[in-house]
């Protein structure tokens, strides 16, 4: 039996979850950890908002909030995003609770106190008309390694790496506009260039992890580690817990990480059970592919430092375009778990991004090939067949499983398919081959259609009972298999279906294993899948196109007046007006 610590990546809390979210790590975590549970292996799956930093911050900033409002707000709509989708956390924290500023600053201490931290006086971008520091995203500019104009702060989404202050070419200050200075000011360093070995043997000699990730690593490997800033300028953060350190905050990156472990912790204190030895067991982090630099080169060191095991594996998944463009959350590119469950169930939502493409690959969401899967997979492929056996067992055997008996080649072909099922998703899933194990069940299924198609039991019924009785006993079996292989993937389908079957499970994988008995007897058939129209389908696109639009509007009455005039040194100004004092107030 296994103890895994499974964690999900932390989203921040400046806006609600989307598509993509849900697609790279959360769906994937929890189908993994409900596998895990059944297999009678032990779970603790915890993640927590991102709740510091400057994305909130800066949505703040924009709204004239506080920062704390804004991630209140988000991290009660994160959570409820995810609980509507099934996504079951054994702890769900907030990167702004206590014991996680406690954790953190005792982990930042700890470093500390080992002299892996020292302090530094650099050079930092100051934005002048703004009066303050400019970490992170509050500053934009040329990514130097591949040119993109669209570079952040700390980050370039393009080329996927981890930003320094020389690393970004012709700096813009984000609110304003305007070019900022430079100001010097002291920061921590951790001594990550100390661990490059230590690194490296993560990388290198750890062979659960995918060939993907480790190419990925090892570019960056390569080059050489360099010591990694630990400190903010901003009061939006946990401060460092160090004297001369005021306004300083922990980077939002380095917390973040240790909420994985903060979040387990609350969950002890809640339950009286050690997360440590989840964590002296198996680690493994499910992230999405713009998080690979810090979590198998900033994490393993970090971890190393501390004295705390590396993870045992990182699971990536990749992006999710829409409609064969880029998301994009600002332009209202974008489809909000939310806005989804508005027209269509959350089970739906799973098997598509589950179906759509194996997670080490990106992938598209378009309404068309979703209302395709839909209907001509799980309607006519996987509903059809769960349909006419219920339904034929409910009007030809009284609904009452019937005997096996003197089964002929194919009834023994078939049976064999059905005893084999669970062993093959399971080992899909254990390997974190998702897709895989759906596109087996539903060969199975495909299979399943093909024999009850060839054995006619409608008309065997009159000529044969017997071989209508194997057929049809042996389709009850097949969808036994399916309610429990399932669970991890559609939830509330597999229930469905147990509710039919009138099988109370007590969510044990091998339950696939065992047969349904004879003079079983089973509810009335009701449809599992309906079938989405292109009216359905067309509403969606243009509710798509809609937002869009709508966004691209606010965009241009930020930018232009009635005439049509660029007005964006006004709007400039009006926001700085709010934000400097005023003369004479310094
Ligand atoms: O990239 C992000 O969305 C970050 N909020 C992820 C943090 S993951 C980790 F550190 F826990
Ligand atoms: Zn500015």
């Amino acid at each position: 039996m296994t103890k895994f610590f499974i964690s999900a990546a932390l989203p921040y809390a400046n806006g609600p979850c989307h598509l993509g979210h849900l697609r790279s790590t959360y769906l994937p975590a929890d189908t993994f950890s409900r596998f895990n549970r059944m297999v009678g292996n032990n779970v603790l799956l915890v993640c927590a908002t991102d709740e510091h930093g400057t994305p909130i911050a800066v949505k703040a900033d924009k709204e004239g909030k506080k920062p704390i409002g804004i991630a209140t707000r988000y991290y009660r709509k994160i959570v409820e995003d995810l609980e509507s989708c099934d996504i079951e956390f054994d702890n769900f924290s907030r990167t702004t609770s206590k014991k996680h500023y406690k954790i953190a600053q005792n982990f930042f201490l700890n470093m500390y106190n080992k002299g892996l931290i020292y302090e530094k006086e650099i050079k930092q971008l100051y934005c002048e008309y703004c009066v303050k520091f400019l970490p992170d995203r509050y500053v934009g500019g040329i990514c130097r390694f591949c040119n993109s104009p669209n570079a952040r702060g700390d980050h370039c989404e393009v080329c996927g790496r981890h930003l320094e202050l020389d690393d970004l070419i012709e700096p813009k200050c984000l609110t304003c506009g305007k070019t900022p200075v430079i100001r010097k000011s002291k920061h921590y360093f951790f001594r990550l260039s100390k661990f490059q070995k230590e690194v490296e043997n993560f990388v290198y000699n750890n062979h659960t992890l995918s060939n993907n990730l480790r190419n990925y690593l090892k570019n960056w490997l390569k080059e050489g580690l360099k010591d990694w800033i630990l400190s903010r300028d901003m009061d939006w953060g946990i401060p460092i817990p160090l004297k001369g350190a005021e306004g300083k905050v922990i980077y939002v990156w380095v917390e973040a990480l240790i909420a994985y472990i903060s979040s387990a912790s609350q969950w002890s204190d809640e339950t009286g059970i050690s997360w440590k030895d989840y964590w002296n067991d198996t680690v493994i982090h499910f992230i999405g592919k713009d998080i690979i630099y810090h979590h198998g080169i900033f994490w393993p060191a970090m971890l190393d430092s501390y004295g705390c095991k590396n993870p045992d594996n990182i699971v990536v998944g990749e992006y999710l375009s829409l409609e064969g463009r880029k998301m994009s959350t600002s332009k209202g590119w974008v489809i909000w778990v939310k806005d989804f469950l508005e027209s269509f169930d959350s089970d739906l939502l799973r098997y598509y991004l589950t179906i759509s493409a194996p997670l080490n690959k990106d992938t598209d969401f378009s309404w068309d090939d979703f209302g395709r899967r839909v209907n001509d997979e799980l309607a006519d492929v996987l509903g059809n067949f769960l349909h006419r056996t219920f339904t034929f067992t409910n009007k030809f055997f009284d609904s009452k499983i019937p005997p096996l008996s003197n089964l002929s080649e194919e009834d023994i072909k078939f049976k064999s398919l059905i005893e084999d099922l669970p062993d093959e998703i399971a080992n899909a899933i254990s390997n974190f081959k998702f897709r895989d194990g759906l596109i087996h069940m539903f060969k199975i299924v495909k299979e399943g259609n093909r024999y009850f198609d060839y054995q006619k039991p409608w008309q065997a019924i009159k000529e044969d009972k017997q071989k209508a009785a194997n057929c049809i006993n042996l389709c009850n079996q097949l969808s036994k298999v399916l309610a429990i292989t399932l669970k991890p993937y559609l939830p509330n389908r597999a229930k469905d279906i147990l509710n039919i079957l009138d099988i109370k499970s007590n969510n044990n994988w091998d339950e696939s294993k065992i047969f349904l008995t004879e003079n079983h007897e089973i509810k009335k058939a009701k449809p599992l899948f309906r079938k989405i129209d292109s009216e359905e389908l067309e509403r969606e696109k243009e509710k798509l196109e809609q937002t869009e639009t709508y966004i691209e509007n606010l965009d241009k009455k930020k930018f232009y007046d009635n005439k049509g005039q660029n007005n964006t040194k006004e709007v400039s100004k009006k926001n700085i007006k709010d934000k400097n004092p005023k003369k004479g107030e310094k």
